[in-house]
């Protein structure tokens, strides 16, 4: 990898945390009664999506979407697989709880992307049209309908997100 692909890959990294972490520190501004803090942390967040796209399109990342589909399950495997499992390890090891709970949500819902993402591969040209439902607690991510009780984090319906 050349120096600059290096740098597209680090920036990109970069520029997506600056996006989440500005839409969240956008969010406590509101809290705090901060309106115009809130909006300049919202624009600052959508210049960085801008930048982080940029980059990714330099880095060639976006390919077809079976090719997307493909890197959509490895990247999840692996962080069901290896990732989580050895951070929740360590979190345990440490007794960081919070961390251990964050970890295992994640951990969790990953699997359940890889399967999903999986089907969609194989059904690529005949997927029915269903709903898609996100728990705002913990990310579990399920098709059709929200279930009464989150299977993960335990959340009731409310707390389900329909997705467009
Ligand atoms: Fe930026
Ligand atoms: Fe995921
Ligand atoms: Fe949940």
């Amino acid at each position: 990898m050349s120096k600059t692909e290096q740098n597209l890959l680090a920036a990109f990294a970069g520029e997506s945390q600056a996006n989440r972490k500005y839409l969240a520190f956008a969010e406590r501004a509101e809290a705090e009664g901060y309106k115009q803090v809130a909006k300049l942390f919202r624009a600052a967040a959508e210049a960085e999506t801008i930048h982080a796209l940029n980059h990714l399109r330099e880095m060639k990342g976006v390919k077809s979407t079976k090719e997307n589909l493909l890197e959509a399950i490895n990247g999840e495997s692996y962080e069901f697989q290896k990732m989580y499992p050895q951070m929740i390890e360590d979190a345990k090891a440490e007794d960081a709880k919070g961390a251990l709970r964050s970890f295992t949500f994640a951990n969790e819902v990953e699997k359940i992307h890889a399967e999903l993402y999986k089907r969609a591969l194989e059904n690529i040209d005949s997927l029915p049209e269903k709903d898609y439902y996100v728990c705002k607690i913990c990310g579990y991510t399920v098709e059709g309908d929200a279930p009464e009780e989150c299977p993960i984090c335990k959340a009731k319906k409310q707390a389900f997100k329909k997705i467009d």
